[in-house]
């Protein structure tokens, strides 16, 4: 059963194409064909041709392909868990590229490596580079994997949801690396993810795929301008959006906006979640009460904590000492 049919896309040197969809649509599924990572069998590639730098991939020997992957094209897998090797201490998963492919000491090799785990993010990496992955967070494993990925700094970056289990800060530096390597070596970037936010700050095309096919495909501000799949339009109005004071924030679901004309009082989230629920509207409340539940004696309040709603500023250390 065919899982991916008819994609065609190109990316020039320089530039960076997004892959959205929807989960199980194909995208891990292309990016591993394009790296010749699928196991065959079972996966079987009937025809098409994957061109990188005008030789097609999928022609070459096994061990050509070996070359070419992890030095000319680099890939950052969704797996971080899965795909750092549990007996190897991640350092030596870092340096053994470079020895492969740079044929470089055991010297150099480390202090490469440990200088790019600095890079994406790793703190104390020398002590990191001695450390096996069952002993690193899985924030530190993704950015050991994304280390392995630029440590040669390829050609072509396949980026699978890079930053996903990245908190906010580490995903600004990584997406921050990422702009720089490719301004400084022309690095042509494949970057799959479901964050429209990245999308619009890193990409100069888009390509929608839906079901194992490219639905939709264009440039990055006219494609989000005007969506026409459901799909894209669907992950666009559920994203977040730049609020007046610049500040992004999650679009709520209308239960659960703040009436425009309520009282403070009566506009917490539980309120109108439930309006008719007096005891609940009107007294104090916690957003993880159940609607109308008294708030126990001495409780603080809990406001929600976004930066659009009026007042929140002022409630976030109130909010903090009640979670
Ligand atoms: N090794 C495999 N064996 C059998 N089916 C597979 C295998 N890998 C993926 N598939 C199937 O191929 C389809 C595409 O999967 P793929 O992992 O490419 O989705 P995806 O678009 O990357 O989704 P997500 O956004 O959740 O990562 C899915 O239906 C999946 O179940
Ligand atoms: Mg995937």
């Amino acid at each position: 059963m065919p899982v991916v049919e008819a994609v065609s896309f190109s990316i020039a040197a320089g530039r960076t194409l997004g892959l959205v969809g929807e989960s199980g649509c194909g995208k891990s599924v292309t990016a591993l064909a394009m790296m010749r990572l699928l196991p065959m069998p079972p996966a079987r590639i009937d025809g098409g041709r994957i061109w990188f730098d005008g030789v097609d991939l999928l022609a070459l020997a096994t061990p050509a392909m070996r070359q070419v992957r992890g030095d000319r094209i680099g890939m950052i897998f969704q797996e971080p868990m899965t795909s750092l090797n549990p007996t190897l201490t991640v350092g030596y998963q870092i340096a053994e590229v470079l020895r492969l492919h740079r044929g470089l000491g055991a010297v150099a090799a480390r202090e490469r490596s440990i200088e790019m785990l600095r890079l994406v993010g790793v703190g104390a990496p020398e002590r990191r580079f001695e450390q096996y992955p069952h002993q690193l967070s899985g924030g530190l494993r993704q950015r050991v994997m994304i280390a392995i990925a630029l440590v040669c700094h390829p050609d072509l970056l396949i980026a699978d949801e890079p930053t996903t289990a990245l908190d906010v800060t580490i995903q600004a530096q990584i997406l921050d690396l990422l702009r720089r390597l490719q301004r400084e070596m022309g690095m042509a970037i494949l970057l799959i993810t479901h964050d429209l936010g990245v999308v619009a700050e890193l990409c100069d095309e888009v390509a929608v795929m839906y079901a194992g096919r490219i639905v939709e495909q264009g440039a990055t501000a006219a494609l989000l301008a005007a969506p026409r799949h459901p799909y894209t339009a669907g992950l666009l109005a559920s994203s977040p959006r730049r609020t007046p004071r610049g500040r992004s924030c999650r679009r709520f679901p209308a239960w659960c906006r703040r009436p425009a004309s309520a009282a403070p009082a009566a506009a917490s989230p539980s309120a109108a979640r439930a309006p008719s629920s007096a005891a609940a509207a009107s007294g104090p409340s916690s957003s993880r009460s159940a609607p109308g539940t008294p708030r126990p004696a001495g409780t603080p309040r809990r406001e929600p904590r976004c930066s659009s709603w009026p007042g929140s500023r002022s409630t976030i250390a109130a909010a903090t000492a009640a979670a």
